[in-house]
């Protein structure tokens, strides 16, 4: 899989995929993340990007022109699956999306910034909207490292221990149950018995029943999904 970022602080994303699960996943050749500044196309000898709001109104709006050529030069190189804008008004990212996105071959992700980008590549380019929930941060950079972080550990083999990304939260509409490891007893508080008790399936429906506790007290809303 490749993913092409598209932002106007690509500085700000540069860690972020240099640690962990997704830079060992990247050293694998399991995906390609690449970063690309809006400054780069960015107009007169200042390489500015973004502009004043036709209507008037408080905050900048980025510029269509160096958003089309970031997105004509990627698209002219190979084919996209997806262009996605990360805005909070737009649907809000599920395990369901992350699921699909995690099966596409190329994606390009637009992290906006100020007050948003204009709204002709939104017609022009745009496939899909995705929102990381509703509240609004200053700019898309968080939500395209949230976005790609879920996606790239379902790529196979990103995961050591394969069934691990299916037994999250949300992958089966519920709650994840607790979960121990050593010392069997701290601060006076033991493990509960049955973990330690090599029981496979009682500990497996122990597990079940403890998501669906969890998930009836936290998120009850899913389980009416
Ligand atoms: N940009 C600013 N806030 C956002 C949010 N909540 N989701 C996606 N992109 C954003």
């Amino acid at each position: 899989m490749r993913i092409d970022i598209l932002s106007v602080v690509p500085a700000l994303l540069e860690s972020v995929f240099d640690h962990s699960i997704i830079a060992r996943a990247r050293k694998k050749g399991l995906v390609e993340i690449y970063l690309h500044d809006l400054h780069d196309f960015g107009i007169g000898k200042y390489k500015q990007v973004d502009d004043y709001m036709y209507g008037g109104g408080a905050g900048m709006v980025l510029r269509p022109e160096p958003l089309h050529q970031w997105i004509e030069k990627l698209k002219n190189e190979r084919h996209y699956d997806e262009i996605i804008f990360m805005t909070p008004d737009a649907e809000v990212l599920n395990q369901n999306t992350v699921n699909e996105l995690s099966l596409k071959k190329n994606i390009i992700i637009i992290a906006g910034h100020y007050k948003g980008i204009d709204e002709r590549i939104r017609q022009l380019h745009v496939t899909r909207e995705i929102s990381i929930g509703d509240y609004v941060l200053s700019g898309g950079e968080l939500p395209a490292a949230v976005l790609t972080d879920a996606v790239v550990r379902l790529i196979p083999g990103v995961l050591n221990d394969e069934t691990s990304a299916l037994s999250d939260s949300f992958q089966n509409g519920l709650l994840s149950p607790p979960v121990y490891t050593r010392p069997a007893e701290f601060k006076g508080i033991k493990v509960p018995d049955i973990l330690l008790s090599g029981n496979h399936a009682a500990i497996e429906k122990w597990r079940e029943e403890q998501s669906i506790q969890r998930t009836k007290k936290i998120r009850p809303d899913l389980l009416k999904k």
